[in-house]
């Protein structure tokens, strides 16, 4: 009989680390909802130590969403406390705790003499220390996790004598994450297989696989592991996260279904609901999916060449190893405009997969009939961009009271911003090089503060000539950088958009590790 793969998505934990990735707590939850569609069997919700709204966002998710919900901690008793409290009212609630096991990692994080002299009172002390953050962890939950971090390249003997005190502390599912993305498909394979034999009570426990994608080889090492043993595997929508990125969870679940001639497993993913749950979360986190991107990318079903174009029109599978609909990507015909109403809006967003209360419902109609007074036709990435723009934002102390911006061939671009802060509304003008440069200076102006631009991009969500324009930005103030995101019709308007979700990043508390 086929062996069940079980899909531990991390995409708000992992995912959300990504450089640019920041969500509120309401876009987590909705990407949550979402995932539970799709039929994960594992979410992560996030690191709940780490910052006051990552430990609300999983405690609102545990609270919601019936999946086993995981929450990270490091081998700390701080750690492993915030996270059974996120999780303790969660219907299927999972500690996941992690030691740093590599020679690399136990020498950068526990290099002074407090941990030991030599590098094997270090893994002594790195043994005890998963032994005891297991143990502490079982106390609180059944379910608990363990990951050998680096265990890509953390030497054999040493990973298998960690594996085994954790199982023996109570562990239910070992990690072997390939955290830097170090590993080839055969070496990592042989990895799990050496594990399976060394490791006297593996029996107890399903083994899990974490890869990171630094060599491109995230997705290709998953499948190699699954083959040799693995039983779950964990990986981001869009393969999203640290760096290069995770497994993505499309290729490994489409790798899965389309090649079971090859992997006689399964997973219980509802592929349909793969499309949309891509492009919320592209929405939301305003990471671009690459239009070559497997499985997910605008041109994954595009044929441009005709001999390919002929041969598709004689026989599909020609060219196509699986069709567009069984993932969800559906050419609809559908667009709204001016005189769709509210029940019609309500309902394209349902099948784009949102679920919107009253309230939410008021603000995004309100967004929508001011698109759509510019725009005739409303597509459905223009729905996703406006999901993803202030509607989730909440508590936002910055306000954009208004904005002008004056320029012309012979004209100095000039800039002028109201600014609610708390009760004070302030304004002040000033000129730039463009006038999105004068906009930026303006808002510092008002600040009295000069930020850097680390990362400022514009495009187009649609195509036409009044099409969405969408501006990422990256702004960094004494040491730290903070994200925006904005969405308009004009240009302009979306980079200043961008800048205040940006300041507004700046007003939240921020993730300290103690
Ligand atoms: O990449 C990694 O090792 C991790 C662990 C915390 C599982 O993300
Ligand atoms: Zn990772």
């Amino acid at each position: 009989m086929a062996d069940k793969i079980y899909i531990f998505d991390t995409t708000l934990r992992d995912g959300e680390q990504s450089p640019g990735a920041a969500l509120s707590i309401l876009e987590k939850l909705e990407i949550a909802r979402q995932l539970e569609k799709l039929n994960v069997d594992i979410i992560e919700a996030g690191f709940p130590v780490s910052s006051p709204a990552q430990f609300e966002a999983v405690k609102r998710i545990a609270g919601e969403i019936n999946v086993v919900i995981a929450a990270l901690a490091r081998a700390k008793e701080i750690d492993i406390k915030a996270a059974w409290d996120s999780i303790c009212n969660a219907e299927k609630p999972r500690i996941h705790t992690f030691s740093s096991t590599s020679d690399y990692h136990i020498m950068g994080k526990f290099g002074s003499d407090q941990y030991g002299r030599s590098i094997q009172e270090k893994r002594e002390t790195v043994l005890k220390m998963s032994h005891d953050s297991v143990a502490y962890a079982k106390s609180f939950c059944d379910d608990v996790e363990f990951s050998a971090e680096d265990a890509g390249r953390t030497d054999i003997g040493y990973l298998a004598d960690i594996i085994e005190t954790a199982i023996d502390a109570g562990a239910t599912t070992v990690n072997i994450p390939d955290t830097t993305g170090y590993t080839m498909p055969f070496e990592y394979a042989a990895k799990i297989a050496e594990l399976r034999k060394r490791v006297k009570n593996i029996d107890k426990a399903i083994i899990s696989v974490h890869c990171h994608n630094d060599l491109g080889l995230a997705v290709a090492n998953s499948l190699a592991a699954l083959d040799s043993g693995a039983r779950q595997v964990e990986c981001t929508i869009n393969g999203i996260g640290e760096r290069a990125g995770n497994a993505s969870l499309e290729e490994i679940v489409m790798a899965l279904k389309v090649r079971k001639d090859l992997f006689d497993y399964f997973t219980d993913i509802n592929a349909k609901d793969i499309y949309n749950t891509s492009r919320m979360v592209s929405g939301f986190t305003g990471m671009i999916v690459q239009p070559n991107k497997a499985i997910v990318g605008a041109n994954a079903f595009a044929h441009e060449s005709g001999i390919h174009q002929d041969g598709m029109l004689k026989n599909r599978e020609t060219y196509e190893i699986m069709i567009p609909e069984e993932v969800g990507v559906v050419k609809t015909t559908m667009v709204l405009g001016r005189h769709s109403g509210r029940h019609g809006l309500k309902a394209r967003l349902e099948e784009l997969g949102y679920t919107l209360d009253n309230k939410e419902l008021d603000r995004i109609y309100d967004l929508f009939t001011k698109l759509s007074d510019k725009k005739k036709e409303v597509f459905d990435d223009d729905l996703r961009t406006l999901m993803g723009d202030q509607v989730f934002k909440e508590d936002n102390y910055y306000i954009l009271e208004d904005m002008q911006v004056h320029l012309g061939t012979n004209a100095i671009p000039t800039a002028a911003i109201k600014l609610k802060i708390g009760d004070e509304v302030i304004q002040e003008s000033a000129t730039g090089d463009g006038p999105v440069s004068a906009v930026f200076n303006a808002f510092e102006r008002i600040l009295n503060m000069e930020f850097m631009i680390e990362n400022y991009q514009v495009r187009s969500v649609t195509s036409g000539r009044e099409a969405l324009g969408e501006a990422l930005l990256r702004i960094k103030a004494d040491g730290q950088s903070y994200n925006g995101r904005g969405v308009s019709t004009d240009v302009v308007e979306a980079s200043a958009k961008a800048f205040l979700v940006a300041l507004n990043q700046m007003k939240k508390p921020q993730a300290v590790l103690v």
